[in-house]
């Protein structure tokens, strides 16, 4: 009889009809009359049952989990009271094996247990992502990819690819990993926001989703070595409307995560008590909130109390952050702390026109700022950083050839997912994460 070969996530729709599904063992529960497999294939899971003779075959004693296999067979609803991914099963006439898994000591599920080492753990990240979180945060990441672009390009902003391999540094020279090029000295990209600015006037509005290389020499819950920066840059704005824009697009892509059956079911099960950011974000100034640190007992490393001047710690920003218990726009840091490129504010020229967006459980997951638009105020900036200023001389030409407001931000991909998942880490949150030390598999 013919039995059309359809992708799981499908299948619901095609109760009675005789199907061919192919996909991975995910879990299997031999009992006396009944085989009992759940059948992955990367769209959705689907229960499949082998009886009679289809159990009596000399590869049904091959069976474990993680084989391929192919299997054929009619669509039922499952009977009242009993559940099964879709709410269907497949009762199966026909089937075969693709692709043995091994059993015994090499068998898939003892090779990952919940409490097995964090470091074969990390090694085993191929096979880590065939499992039931790893999947869903893969899944939600793409959704949220998905999502921005939806939104940027509601906006008109165009998203353009700028260059991993660049001779400029971003955000300063200590995160650098330094390359051989050509017998030049080149870098791995920090952010490619000099690149957006420059394209501003060719496209107007401007984003990218690629990936940044930081060389972080500490290893904490929020920091990976290679993250997924998402980044825009935007013309003929003000800082005002660059913190509408942050707000608007992060409420919006939270929103249409919640709309989509797919990942609003991932996210009830992986973080029940998620909630949904509300329009306005709490907006700080950095002196208020040196002055909330001090004020809630928030100390530093050293024990002693907050300094205007001072870079607020991860611990600091975090805690004052799960205490507040909502997204914070913090705004208007201090000069001295931050990069060259940064605005001054006009009513405090110490401090500038910049934003860190922090929210609960991981702390800043975006930054962003005005930029200068003068030009003697940018060479200004590199003298004061004690950048050579010849190599960003196509960046500083922006400031010659028709210069205007305009500003952006960059946010961490990893660290959103570990916000809306509640992943305890980023490295959840990468399909293969790099981190001191660690580039493997
Ligand atoms: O705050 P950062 O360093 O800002 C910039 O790079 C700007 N040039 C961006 C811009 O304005 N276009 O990085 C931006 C964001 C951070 O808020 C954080 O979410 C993420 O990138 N990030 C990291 N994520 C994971 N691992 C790391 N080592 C990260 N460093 C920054
Ligand atoms: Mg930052």
């Amino acid at each position: 009889k013919e039995a059309k070969r359809t992708k799981i996530f499908a299948v619901p729709e095609l109760v009675g009809s005789r199907v061919r599904v192919q996909g991975w063992v995910h879990r299997f529960r031999p009992q006396k009359t009944n085989y009992f497999l759940i059948v992955r294939d990367g769209t959705a899971m689907l229960q499949c049952i082998l009886t009679g003779d289809c159990i009596k075959t000399l590869d049904a004693l091959d069976l474990v989990t993680e084989s391929t296999v192919e299997v054929v067979g009619t669509i039922e609803k499952v009977k009242e009271g009993q559940t099964a991914p879709g709410g269907v099963e497949l009762i199966v006439d026909y089937w075969k094996i693709i692709g043995r898994a091994p059993g015994g000591a090499d068998a898939f599920d003892g090779r990952l247990q919940p409490d097995t080492d964090a470091s074969i753990r990390a090694d085993l990240r191929h096979l880590e992502l065939r499992g039931e979180i790893a999947t869903s945060v893969m899944r939600v990441r793409a959704l949220l990819l998905r999502a921005f672009r939806e939104r940027f390009h509601a906006r008109r902003v165009t998203e353009v690819t700028p260059p991993c391999m660049v001779q400029t540094s971003v955000e300063g020279g200590s995160t650098l990993f330094e390359f051989d090029y050509y017998g030049a000295k080149a870098y791995l990209t920090q952010s490619s926001q000099l690149y957006l600015e420059t394209a501003l006037p060719s496209l107007g509005d401007v984003y990218c989703i690629q990936e940044s290389f930081r060389a972080e020499k500490s290893l904490t819950r929020r920091h990976l070595s290679e993250y997924t920066h998402l980044e825009a840059e935007l013309v003929f704005i003000e800082f005002k409307d660059l913190l509408d824009h942050i707000e608007g697009m992060i409420c919006e892509v939270v929103d249409i995560l919640l709309a989509d059956p797919v990942s609003a079911e991932i996210i009830k099960t992986l973080n029940p008590d998620f909630v949904p950011p509300q329009r306005p974000f709490m907006r700080l100034d950095y002196r208020d909130a040196i002055k909330y640190l001090n004020e809630h007992g928030i100390l530093k490393e050293d024990g002693s109390d907050h300094v205007i001047g001072d870079d607020i710690a991860e611990a600091a920003e975090r805690k004052m952050t799960d205490q507040i218990g909502r997204p914070i726009m913090l705004i208007h840091f201090p000069k001295a702390l931050k990069s060259f490129y940064m605005k001054a504010l006009e009513s405090a020229p110490d401090f500038t026109e910049s934003v860190d967006v922090l929210v609960p459980g991981v702390g800043e997951v975006v930054g962003g700022s005005m930029r200068i638009a003068d030009l003697e105020e940018l060479m200004a900036g590199y003298r004061r950083e004690g950048i050579p200023h010849e190599p960003y001389y196509w960046f500083t030409d922006q400031r010659k050839y028709g210069t205007t407001e305009h500003g952006g931000y960059g946010l961490g991909v990893e660290r959103f997912l570990a916000w809306m998942l509640k992943r305890y880490t980023v490295r959840e949150c990468s399909l293969y994460p790099r981190w001191m030390g660690r580039a493997t598999p």
